[in-house]
């Protein structure tokens, strides 16, 4: 049987930091509370598109697997909220990679997009239709939040990681996962103002609501995600004992705590990077990834457990064995343009743009009210 091998793994976090101090000079929060009641500490707002940093994480990737762009034969970019709907944003990526050999698709299901790939990316390897992939987590919210909104503008950041899969006689990479959705939770977790189903009320477009009840996503989050672990577990005859790491989405340092919890994890042996960079919903997984391999925390031949949950309410686990490499082959000389403002900075650029485009809104409505009266 073929299997699908982990062989390169690279990150890009944009340099520009948004303390919860910084989110405290616009909005009624504060450093106490929002570490109280998700962990985070600090995020980072981007100054570049996804497309940048994807492309910058994929090229470290590439580098960390020893291949070169035209090896690979499959992109997947997941994402909940790309630069473009089309084309899509893994051609951008191809392009700029020079991945000419590979066909290019975006999936989204939000915060599990990159699990979900590395599902699709797995199951076409071991099918014959691809021998090497490129799966990209990756999201910039930070355009899309509405900053007034201290319920859900503190949660989240922009980043992106990626993975390299290989065809392998190894048995590594994905041994089991479980894939799930609640939607009748769907309506929970709401970002209205991007899609067509806005731009068809004359709404502009990224002109966000953000409809969010977060105790219902909480308690989902909770109880999914390690159901999910506990089928992916079981599926392959395994417990949580035999798991070397879990490594979560991160979206809310208390639910990472229930769901070690509800399966049962040694807290020690459970991946946390959510007070470094918030909610950066499909790249959170990636980057907590890349990181506890860079902090040596992923062993030769561990196995990990990765659970996840987003929108939809979409939710998933996948059981990996890691290979006997945990230090990559080479590094790449990408690197981002250089950025000259502070989080903040981009941060009141953002909501002096939103207001901008509220006043022309409220304009527009005005003439049109005093043409029918005329
Ligand atoms: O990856 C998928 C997306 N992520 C999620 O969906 C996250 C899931 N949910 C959560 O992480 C948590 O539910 C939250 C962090 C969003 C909220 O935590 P909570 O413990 O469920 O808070 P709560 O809803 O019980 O607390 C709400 C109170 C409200 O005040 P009242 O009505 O009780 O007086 C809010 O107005 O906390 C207030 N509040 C804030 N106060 C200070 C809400 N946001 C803030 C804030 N600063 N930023």
């Amino acid at each position: 049987m073929t299997h699908a091998a982990l062989t390169g793994w690279g990150k890009c976090l944009p340099p520009a930091v948004l303390t919860n101090a910084d989110l405290g000079t616009f909005l009624e929060t504060s450093d106490e509370w929002i570490v109280s009641r998700t962990g985070m500490k600090e995020r980072r707002i981007s100054h570049v598109s996804l497309g940048e940093l994807a492309w910058v994480a994929s090229a470290r990737a590439l580098a960390c697997a020893g291949l070169e762009a035209a090896a690979v034969d499959l992109v997947i970019v997941g994402s909940t909220i790309g630069d473009e709907m089309a084309p899509n944003v893994a051609s951008g990526l191809q392009l700029r990679l020079g991945a000419v050999n590979a066909a290019a698709m975006d999936l989204n299901t939000a915060c599990t997009s990159f699990l979900y790939g590395v599902s699709t990316a797995t199951a076409l390897i071991r099918t014959g239709v691809v021998r090497t992939a490129l799966v990209v987590g990756g999201e910039v919210p930070t355009p899309f939040l509405d900053w007034e909104d201290r319920n859900t503008a503190i949660l989240f950041g922009d980043g992106c990681g990626a993975v390299v899969l290989q065809a392998s006689d190894r048995e590594e990479g994905l041994l089991s996962e479980k894939l799930g959705c609640y939607a009748d939770a769907r309506g929970a977790l709401d970002i209205r103002g991007v899609g067509g189903r806005f731009a068809n009320r004359g709404i502009p477009y990224g002109h966000t609501r953000w409809i969010f009840e977060g105790s219902e996503i909480f308690k989902r989050a909770v109880v999914g995600m390690a159901q999910a672990g506990q089928e992916a577990l079981a599926k392959r005859g395994l417990a949580i004992g035999d798991v070397d790491l879990v490594i979560p989405h991160q979206a809310n340092l208390r639910i990472i705590d229930a769901v070690g919890r509800r399966i049962g994890a040694d807290p020690a042996k459970v991946f946390v990077n959510v007070h470094r960079y918030g909610n950066m919903s499909a790249a959170t997984v990636p980057v907590a990834l890349v990181e506890a391999l860079e902090e040596g925390r992923v062993k030769p031949g561990a196995l990990l457990l990765l659970p996840a949950f987003g929108a939809g309410l979409t939710w998933c686990a996948h059981l990996v064995r890691w290979g006997s490499r945990v230090t990559p082959l080479a590094t790449s000389p990408v690197e981002l343009p250089p950025c000259d403002r502070t989080g903040l900075e981009l941060v009141n650029e953002l909501r002096a743009r939103r207001a901008g485009h509220a006043a022309h809104a409220r304009a527009s409505i005005e003439a049109a009210r005093a043409m029918f009266e005329a």
